[in-house]
C-alpha cells in the first residue's frame, strides 16, 4: 500500500477551503445541482452503492443501503440527521471536518435530505463545539444567500432548509437513537434495537435518515466525481479514504486522510513521525477506546473495518491511540474505564453498575490494593456484562479491560505483586487520553 499524498476528501485547494467562493471554485456544490435538475433519488442510492460507502461513524454500515430503506419507507413524513455529536477519545476527525469543509458539510446534507425526501434536516453538533457551530451557521448563511439553500433552488420548485442543532456534551449522545432522543428534549438514552432502527423509527417517531459528518463529506465528492474515482484506493470492500485521528506517543499527533487499508505502521510512521524519545511502541488503540488494542508485533495490521475485525478488534471511528513503552497499561486502563463509567447514561443495570465496578476494581488494582482474585472478578464481570446494554458502551467498556488482561496480565500481576505501581509515579491523569 502506498502512501496516499493527494487528499481526496479535503481535497487541496488555493484559500481558505472554508469559504464558499472557494469551494465552488473546486467544484463545490455542482453534486448538489446535478441532484437537483438531472438525477432521481433513485440515480443517487445507486450511485452510492456502486461507490461501496460505508458509514464512517463507528459501524461501518454500507450508505447506499441505508438510504434506499429510508428512500422507500412506506411512510412518507421523514427526517434526516446529520451526526456531529463526536465525544469518544482520541477521536477529533469530524471537529476538524466542521472546521475546514463546512459547506461540503453541507452540500452533502443537502443531498442526503433530498433523497430522503425529509420533512425537515438537521446537523446535530456536540455542545462543546462552540466555534465550529458558529462556523456551520456562518456557512449556512452563505450558502442560503447564494440561493443553494430555500425555496424554489435552482428554480426546481424544490424547496429545502438545513438547521444546526446544539447537542449535547456526552459520549452516549452519539449513539443515534440517543441523539434523536435527546432531540425531542427527553434524556440522551439509546432505544432498544431491534425494533427501533432510526430508519423505521426515528425523530418523531418517524423514518430517519442518520449519518456521520465524515460520511456525509463523502457523498458530493461521489456525485461530482463518480462512484468508479471513489473506489480508486482504499479495498474493495471499504473504498475510499479514512479520516484517522491520531493521537498518544507520536510526535506529529493530527487527523490524516489515508486510503482505508493502510497499515497501523505506515499511519504512525509515515504520518504521525514516530514515537517520540525514541521509545517504543507497547500498544496501539486502532478504533479508539472501545475496541481491543494490538501490540508492537501486528503494526502491519491494514486499517479497514473487515481487517480489523477480523483480526479480533475494529476501526470504529478510527480514533487511534499510540500507547508507548513507559506508559503503565493498569493506569491506561484505568483511566478509559473512569471514562466509560462516566459516561454510561445509566439507563440498562448491567452498564449502570458494570461500568463503576469495573472502574472500581481498576482503581484497587492500580493502587497496589489488589489481589489475584480480583483478576478473575474482572474477566468475570466482563463476561457478565457484554453485549448487554442497549447500545455498545458496555461492551466497549469490557472490551477495553479484557484486552488490557490478555496482553499485559504480567503489568497486573505486577501491580498485585509489589502492591504498588511498578511504574514511576505519575497521576491517572498523565495516561494518554
Ligand atoms: C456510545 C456510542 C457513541 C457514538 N457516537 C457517535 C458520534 O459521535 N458520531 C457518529 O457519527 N456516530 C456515533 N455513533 C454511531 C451512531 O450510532 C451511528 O451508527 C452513526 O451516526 C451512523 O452514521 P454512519 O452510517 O454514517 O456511520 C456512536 C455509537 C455509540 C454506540
Amino acid at each position: 500500500m502506498s502512501t496516499l499524498l493527494e487528499p481526496r476528501l479535503v481535497h487541496k485547494v488555493e484559500g481558505n477551503p472554508w469559504d464558499i467562493a472557494t469551494y465552488m471554485k473546486v467544484g463545490g456544490y455542482e453534486a448538489w445541482k446535478k441532484c437537483v435538475t438531472q438525477l432521481t433519488p433513485e440515480q443517487i442510492v445507486q450511485e452510492l452503492k456502486s461507490s461501496g460507502l460505508r458509514g464512517r461513524g463507528g459501524a461501518g454500515f454500507p450508505t447506499g443501503v441505508k438510504w434506499d430503506k429510508v428512500l422507500n419507507h412506506r411512510v412518507k413524513e421523514r427526517y434526516f440527521v446529520c451526526n456531529a455529536g463526536e465525544h469518544e477519545p482520541g477521536t477529533f476527525k469530524d471537529r476538524h471536518l466542521l472546521k475546514t469543509v463546512p459547506h461540503q458539510l453541507i452540500e452533502g446534507c443537502l443531498i442526503a435530505s433530498l433523497t430522503a425526501r425529509a420533512k425537515a434536516s438537521f446537523i446535530y453538533v456536540n455542545h462543546e463545539y462552540h466555534e465550529e457551530r458558529e462556523n456551520l451557521k456562518k456557512a449556512l448563511a452563505e450558502a442560503r444567500q447564494r440561493g443553494f439553500i430555500g425555496k424554489n433552488v435552482f428554480g426546481s420548485g424544490i424547496d429545502i432548509d438545513l438547521e444546526v442543532f446544539e447537542g449535547h456534551g456526552s459520549y452516549v449522545a452519539g449513539e443515534e437513537t440517543a441523539m434523536l432522543e435527546s432531540m425531542q428534549g427527553r434524556p440522551a438514552m439509546p432505544r432498544q434495537k431491534p425494533p427501533f432502527y432510526p430508519t423505521d423509527f426515528g425523530l418523531y417517531g418517524k423514518p430517519t435518515l442518520v449519518n456521520n459528518v465524515e460520511t456525509l463529506c463523502n457523498i458530493p465528492r461521489i456525485l461530482y466525481k463518480g462512484a468508479s474515482w471513489f473506489t480508486e484506493v482504499g479495498t474493495e470492500k471499504c473504498p475510499g479514504t479514512m479520516m484517522f485521528s491520531l493521537s498518544g506517543a507520536v510526535n506529529r499527533p493530527g487527523v490524516y486522510e489515508m486510503p482505508m487499508g493502510v497499515s497501523i505502521r505506515e499511519l504512525v510512521e509515515t504520518c504521525g513521525g514516530g514515537v517520540p524519545g525514541g521509545r517504543k511502541i507497547k500498544a496501539v488503540f486502532p478504533g479508539g477506546p472501545a475496541f481491543s488494542m494490538v501490540t508492537a508485533d501486528q503494526l502491519d495490521l491494514p486499517m479497514d473495518f473487515d481487517s480489523l475485525k477480523k483480526a479480533g478488534t475494529g476501526l470504529g471511528s478510527a480514533g487511534v491511540i499510540v500507547v508507548d513503552d513507559a506508559t503503565c497499561m493498569v493506569r491506561q486502563t484505568l483511566k478509559f474505564s473512569n471514562f466509560f463509567k462516566g459516561e454510561s447514561c445509566g439507563q440498562c443495570p448491567p452498564c449502570r453498575m458494570g461500568t463503576i465496578n469495573l472502574a472500581t476494581l481498576m482503581t484497587k488494582i492500580e493502587a497496589g490494593e489488589g489481589t489475584q482474585k480480583d483478576l478473575d472478578s474482572l474477566l468475570q464481570l466482563c463476561g457478565f456484562v457484554k453485549g448487554t446494554g442497549y447500545c455498545t458502551l458496555v461492551t466497549g467498556a469490557s472490551v477495553l479491560v479484557q484486552s488490557s488482561l490478555k496482553l499485559f496480565r504480567h503489568e497486573f500481576e505486577e501491580h498485585i505483586r509489589l502492591q504498588r505501581c511498578p511504574f514511576p509515579a505519575a497521576p491517572v491523569e498523565a495516561a494518554v487520553h
